[in-house]
């Protein structure tokens, strides 16, 4: 893909390099090929969050977002890993909304409740194999005037309609660390169709240098190294084929999941035209194995299936990674403290799925007999359960 002078892939080129910068833009001519959007090369998911949180609040024509201090927040799903919260704190202060029992993605009606006139943004994940209801929230945030921000580290190549995940909110952010569909070992994409977003986060991933139209403010190193986006340039010739084969897999799982006593897939999606891929997450009604924990069954499985098997991200009101008072460098007033404290923020359905869902690594969806096997190991633990539960219990 060639990169014209003066485009904003080309101030991404001279900003941050030219292997990142074609990287960049092979990744938007394979993830939203039909579509006129800027991909900016950034050193990680979590910091493409704050770059695109820091962009948003100056190339909004709302003053009040340039002052974080006045105390705004920003909605964040409470299912999800720590670094779609911890990406704005200090800047704002995370609200936890609730999540979809069916989806495990965030619950439109939760995040609204959650909106007053001190809401900044509103963050969806796109969380293992489903998509937020974008519909829904969009216009949400529409009403409100509030921009969305679509955390698509789980959903590289997915489409919600004919858009591409990270293309109907404002701006997309994806990460490339070890564990994604795509990586390169750690690493980040932002996407918008606003070019002047685009300048922004480049800016502020070179040291706030100006480039394009963005506007002065500080910045620090975000770039993505060029080493890093060599590796990713050789996976992306192989990654529609492995999305394609991953899709048809989960697919295939979600089928089986929906004939197999005690095995709930997650809800169907019509308005997605292609899902996410990431992790296969499906709900376990564990009365149906004999009463063993969710770990045994994990372990169980892992044993079937040899593959990765993982229990769901641990809910911010309760995890041991998302803990803001403990740093130091972060100033934490009463009242800041009163809005961001995970504690009081109730979410029964992100609890409900920590104690119920499994979720399959992507890897094994590689695999065209997968679902089969799945099937097969499902039953055999089925038939089984009560001796495994026995023998091993803690
Ligand atoms: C949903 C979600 N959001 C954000 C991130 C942060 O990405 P990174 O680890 O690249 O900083 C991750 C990755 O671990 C993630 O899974």
């Amino acid at each position: 893909m060639s990169v014209r002078a003066g485009t904003p892939s080309a101030n991404v080129e001279c900003a941050l390099g030219g292997e990142p910068a074609a990287f960049a833009a092979e990744f938007a001519a394979t993830h939203a090929p039909e579509q006129d959007v800027f991909v900016v090369p950034v050193s990680n998911g979590t910091r493409a969050i704050t770059l695109a949180l820091m962009a948003l609040s100056v190339c909004s024509p709302d003053e009040r977002f340039r002052q974080p201090e006045l105390g705004y927040n920003v909605i964040v799903p409470g299912l999800t890993w720590t670094g779609t919260a911890t990406a704005a704190l200090g800047r704002y202060a995370p609200r936890l909304a609730d999540v979809r029992p069916d989806t495990l993605c965030i619950d439109a009606d939760a995040a609204e409740s959650l909106i007053d006139d001190r809401t900044a943004a509103i963050i969806v994940v796109h969380l293992y194999n489903r998509m937020a209801d974008l519909e829904r929230i969009c216009a949400i945030a529409a009403k409100h005037g509030i921009p969305v921000i679509e955390d698509c580290a789980h959903a590289h190549g997915a489409r919600y309609g004919p858009s591409a995940a990270g293309t109907v909110g404002a701006v997309g952010t994806f990460s490339l660390q070890g564990s994604k569909v795509l990586t390169t070992g750690e690493g980040g994409f932002v996407i918008t169709s606003s070019s002047q977003l685009a300048d922004q986060v480049t800016s502020l991933a070179t040291a706030g240098r100006r480039v394009g139209g963005s506007v002065e403010l500080q910045g620090g190193n975000d770039r993505m190294s060029s080493v890093a986006a060599a590796f990713g340039r050789a996976q992306l010739t192989r990654w529609p084929e492995q999305s394609g084969r991953r899709q048809e897999t989960f697919r295939a799982l979600d089928a089986v999941a929906a004939m197999v006593d005690g095995v709930m897939p997650l809800a169907p999606q019509p308005a997605v035209e292609v899902s996410p891929a990431y992790k296969w997450a499906a709900r376990y009604d564990l009365g149906e194995f004999a009463g063993m924990s969710l770990d045994q069954l994990g372990r169980a499985l892992e044993a079937q299936l040899g593959c990765e098997v993982t229990r769901t991200y641990a809910p911010l009101n309760d995890s041991p990674l998302y803990i803001p008072h403990s740093d130091p460098f972060l100033h934490i007033s009463d009242d800041y403290w009163a809005e961001i404290n995970p504690r009081q923020y109730a979410l029964p359905a992100a609890e409900a799925a920590h104690a119920s869902v499994l979720c399959i690594e992507h890897a094994a969806g590689l695999d065209e007999k997968f679902a089969d096997h799945y099937a097969k190991a499902i039953e055999r633990i089925r038939a089984d359960a009560e001796r495994i539960a026995r023998e091993t219990a803690p």
